[in-house]
């Protein structure tokens, strides 16, 4: 099976060119000027951009959590997503209470064979960090082709760790080239603020935010900052919400330490007073951290041209408003967190970003793809337009404009937390491996035919 793209404009995250691609036995082979189509199937690219796949960092899909389980499978989120214009996830392996690290992939395996539609990697996150799991990680690195373990600094009470077991998982990584990805919110803090507005009968979701204020997530992310450095290691920063979280990022760098951090599409276009919107609505919106005042938007922004944030992540955890969220409907706190955002991660970033002058193409491509690859071992046969490497790749239409809705998108949940966005710029086209799986609205590819991809170890990268 051989195609080639024809006449469109490629992305990656340091050139633009206009040529055209050959693609053979799913891996592009060919990068040149006019290249001959005798032969080989022909797909227009005029007018459009060809971006390496979208590579998600950061979903959550058929996880159990808040007490209920994520509304989107690898089924329904994966087809989203390659709808988005991603074809690899990087989905969070839960390690549930009792459970070994090894188990805790192995039934992620489970769930994402016969059903992902697009290429998947997992990170563990790691939900009970005990004296035995934290020596496994060597052996999950070798043998289970998982480098990447999150580890969290709130919810006291389920997931939240000490210092000195972040302190000791961190040089542990370190040693065996894994890379520790921290939560980072003071959840001692929180948990004082929750009790405290609780007993006030303060129960609406704006108090979700109230409790979790940006500080908690400044002061753990600077004390991840300093523990990782003590400890030679490198550190990923999930879910970049706020100024002071971002800054603690771009101070540890300027002092040329390995720190790297994400943000996601809601931090950057919705704001806290969406937890004001009318009814239950708020709800909505309930995910950890929260969202902040909308000056913080700037910020990211900013970080994000300047790549002081390397990586875009969409956080994909979705709960339907009906049924699930409403489970805290009299107690903010009993509000599963998290928000349907894995379908439209690409579309926000383009045209908040790149169309609306913050970012530039490069940096677009750099953001959503090459540097996931980079950081989580995939690169390069992930993360860029290349002879040789997987031909994942988007023909991405600049021209069209829609309005996000629940009501089209494909994401199993009753709601969207960008609903009314216009946005301009969509995928016409999506190949994952040569193949053609999606074509305008049209879903042609399979469940099942996502690969699991075995992840490289860490190696510092400069981002
Ligand atoms: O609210 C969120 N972000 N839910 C998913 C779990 C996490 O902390 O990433
Ligand atoms: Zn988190
Ligand atoms: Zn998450």
């Amino acid at each position: 099976m051989s195609t080639v793209i024809r006449g469109g404009t490629i992305v990656t995250a340091s050139d633009i060119v206009r040529a055209d691609v050959l693609i053979e036995d799913g891996i592009v082979t060919s990068i040149a000027a006019n290249l001959p189509a005798a032969g080989h199937d022909v797909v227009d690219a005029t007018g459009c951009y060809l971006f390496p796949g979208g590579i998600d960092p950061h979903t959550h899909l058929d996880m159990p959590f808040g007490g209920t389980v994520t509304a989107d499978d690898f089924r329904t989120g994966t087809i989203a997503a390659a709808f988005g214009g991603t074809t690899t996830v990087i989905d969070f392996a839960l390690h549930a209470k009792g459970q070994s690290l090894h188990d805790a992939v192995r039934i992620w395996h489970g769930k994402a064979e016969g059903k992902a539609a697009v290429d998947y990697s997992f990170h563990v996150m790691i939900g009970d960090l005990r004296e035995d799991v934290m020596r496994e990680i060597p052996d999950v690195v070798e043998r289970e082709g998982v480098s990447s373990f999150k580890v969290f600094m709130a919810y006291k009470g389920t997931f939240q760790v000490d210092d000195e077991t972040l302190f000791r998982t961190l040089r542990m990584a370190a040693d065996v080239g894994a890379l520790v990805q921290v939560h980072a919110e003071n959840g001692d803090v929180i948990d004082v603020l929750v009790r405290e507005a609780l007993a006030k009968g303060q129960i609406e979701p704006r108090y979700h935010a109230l409790t979790r204020p940006p500080e908690a997530e400044g002061e753990a992310t600077a004390r991840a900052i300093r523990l990782a450095e003590i400890a030679k290691a490198p550190l990923y920063v999930v879910h970049v919400t706020c100024a002071q979280a971002a800054d603690a990022i771009s101070d540890a760098r300027k002092r040329g330490l390995p720190i790297y951090g994400e943000t996601c599409p809601q931090y950057l276009v919705c704001d806290i007073g969406d937890y004001d919107r009318p009814g239950f609505e708020g709800a909505k919106y309930v995910m950890s951290p929260p969202l902040r005042e909308k000056w913080h938007q700037d910020v990211l922004w900013g970080k994000l041209a300047n790549l002081e944030l390397q990586a875009f992540g969409s956080d994909q955890c979705s709960f339907n408003f009906k049924g699930q969220k409403e489970l805290g409907l009299h107690n903010f706190s009993l509000i599963p967190n998290g928000a349907p955002t894995i379908e439209d991660r690409m579309a926000i970033l383009y045209h908040f970003g790149v169309n609306e002058g913050r970012i530039g193409l490069n940096k677009f491509v750099a953001l959503t793809s090459t540097n996931v690859a980079k950081l989580f071992g995939l690169f390069p046969r992930k993360g860029t337009i290349a002879v040789g490497s997987d031909a994942d790749i988007v023909i991405w239409d600049p021209e069209v404009e829609r309005t996000i809705t629940a009501e089209t998108h494909h994401m199993n949940v009753d709601y969207n937390p960008f609903e009314g966005m216009r946005v301009k710029g969509k995928p016409r086209k999506v190949f994952l491996r040569g193949h053609l799986i999606v074509d305008g609205d049209s879903f042609l590819g399979e469940p099942g035919m996502g690969s699991f991809l075995r992840a490289g170890r860490f190696t510092p990268v400069h981002l």
